[in-house]
């Protein structure tokens, strides 16, 4: 069997997708669930985007990119000031990359580049060789490989092995080939580039035609040995591959696809979930792999087949994902070892003792109100106590006063920076909206709120109420974002911020907290 290298590229393509921004703190915590899952490259940003961009990427480099660590690669266009940029950002890394892309597509480089194809080959040389004298592991993507004409194609990756690139990966920029084309251009690719069978082929695929997945999995049947994916499929317009869904269909099919991972599957379902809590874009229930519903069995006759045997409707284990088997269901008489060890099965294997007992307190009080503790509640205590951004503000009470006939008033006490205690109330169009003006009197931080959700965790009428919001700065301080690589347009940041409760008003206080302390945190830096 021949290994595929997953390349992840989260915090960077992923990272690209409007709202899912993610602060330097949970930038790391990402690296390192993605260094749990044993990815072998995680490319952790684009350094020239932003002073931030930069400072997260070199973190990662320091603190993830260890000598038995995955390889830690950052972006640049082609050109010497990305290249230097990112060459900074990464080169504390044991196993630094620098990956450098050109359009190659005649769309892009009439109407986007505005050069002819040969300056497109010139500088594909001039700057490959650039990056390689920085460093020895070059990657060179050339972007909208997908629309390009393949003769050109050829020519263009030659020049780029020549050059010193050891990977090359060739992206479906707009998600608009087909399996068919995807797979005949990588065999193409292959049997037609000086030096291609000497470098590793990567492919790197959008989903705008819900595709991605087998358009990745035609590139690798022809050939190509590392797979771009993000988790839960994150990324620019309909997103990337998604991680996952390569990982399992390669685990699940192996004897089909003559192919494996080092993809330590069973942290799939923890790293799905902290990307949910950290970037508040919710996974599809009915999403392959780690959708609330992949493992659901609805129907009774189905059930009925589950529980005489799983084989008859399951092709993976929920257990191989690291999805509890709910076998053993905690309540309130469970004990402090029962709960660490239904966390280190849901793949928490390494929390401090601190942070044990922080959710585990936490986990007591709930299961105060709850008669049973399910896996997903676990899950929505881990994401509630210990995703949470550096606490600016902290909230100690709020009470709510609503019903027909009374206008919603929140009353909140917040204890600010210096240590001292404010109290402050408001009225609003409702509950939520009262809460938000009490809590902004006492900020003052002015924003606008994008975007709110709530979701329940699990069934039920005592059931843990999830909330997401978004929200964005309006004082222009920090409504600067980043760059988009391939765009160039700039992004306005937002913030988004999550709260866990059995009531959702609370649970409602708390996501917005979450969100203003991560604006705060985020100016303070
Ligand atoms: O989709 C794309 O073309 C990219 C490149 C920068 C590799 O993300
Ligand atoms: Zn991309």
């Amino acid at each position: 069997m021949d290994k595929v290298y997953i390349f992840d590229t989260t915090l960077r393509d992923g990272e690209q997708s409007p709202g899912a921004t993610m602060n330097i703190d949970e930038k790391l915590e990402i690296a390192r669930q993605l260094a749990r899952l044993n990815v072998d490259i995680i490319e952790a940003g684009f350094p020239i985007a932003s002073p931030g961009d930069f400072e997260a990427v070199n973190l990662i480099a320091r603190e993830v990119g260890t000598e038995d660590g995955p390889v830690i690669a950052g972006l640049a266009r082609a050109n010497k000031k990305d290249i230097d940029r990112a060459w900074e950002a990464v080169r504390d890394a044991a196993k630094p990359r620098i990956h450098t892309f050109l359009a190659t597509s005649d769309i892009h480089l009439k109407h986007k580049l505005r050069i002819t194809r040969e300056q497109c080959v010139a500088q594909v040389k001039e700057m490959v060789s650039y990056a390689k004298s920085l460093c020895d592991d070059v990657e060179f993507s050339p972007e909208d490989a997908g629309r390009s004409d393949p003769e050109f194609l050829y020519v263009v990756l030659e020049e780029a092995i020549k050059a010193g690139a050891t990977t090359i990966n060739i992206p479906d920029t707009v998600g608009y080939t087909t399996p068919w084309e995807f797979g005949a251009l990588i065999k193409g690719i292959i049997e037609n580039v000086p030096g291609a069978k000497d470098v590793v082929v990567s492919v790197h695929c959008h989903n705008d035609l819900g595709l991605a997945t087998a358009n990745t999995l035609a590139g690798l049947m022809a050939g190509a040995r590392q797979a771009e994916v993000t988790v839960n499929g994150i990324g620019e317009r309909a997103g990337n591959t998604a991680l996952e869904e390569v990982v399992m269909a390669l685990y699940t099919r192996r004897e089909f696809f003559d192919l494996y991972t080092d993809i330590d599957t069973t942290q799939i379902m923890r790293a799905s979930r902290m990307l949910t809590a950290f970037t508040g874009m919710h996974v599809q229930p009915n999403k392959a792999i780690v959708g609330a519903n992949a493992f659901a069995h609805e129907a009774g006759i189905h059930q009925d087949g589950v529980l005489k045997n799983p084989l008859t409707y399951e092709i993976m284990r929920p257990e191989t994902i690291g999805l509890g088997s709910n076998e053993l269901v905690l309540g309130k008489h469970s004990g402090r070892h029962a709960f660490r060890k239904r966390l280190e099965e849901l793949g928490y294997t390494d929390l401090s003792d601190d942070e044990i007992n922080q959710a585990f307190d936490r986990f007591k009080r709930l299961a105060d109100k709850k008669k049973v503790v399910t896996d997903e509640d676990i899950e929505a205590i881990i994401a509630d106590e210990l995703y949470q951004p550096r606490e600016v503000w902290k909230l100690e009470h709020v009470q709510i006063v609503s019903g027909t006939g009374t206008r919603p008033t929140a009353t909140v006490v917040l204890t600010g920076p210096d240590g001292k205690t404010y109290t402050d109330a408001d009225i609003g169009t409702g509950p939520v909206d009262a809460i938000y003006r009490a809590i902004n009197r006492v900020v003052g931080v002015p924003n606008v709120l994008t975007e709110f959700a709530v979701k329940a965790v699990t069934e039920g009428i005592d059931a843990v109420g999830e909330v997401t919001i978004r929200v964005q700065p309006t004082n222009g301080k920090s409504v600067n974002g980043k760059i988009n690589p391939q765009t160039g347009v700039e992004r306005k940041r937002t913030f988004s911020g999550h709260g866990a409760s059995t009531d959702i008003l609370v649970a409602s206080a708390k996501a917005y907290m979450s969100a203003l302390n991560k604006l705060l945190n985020y100016r303070s830096r």
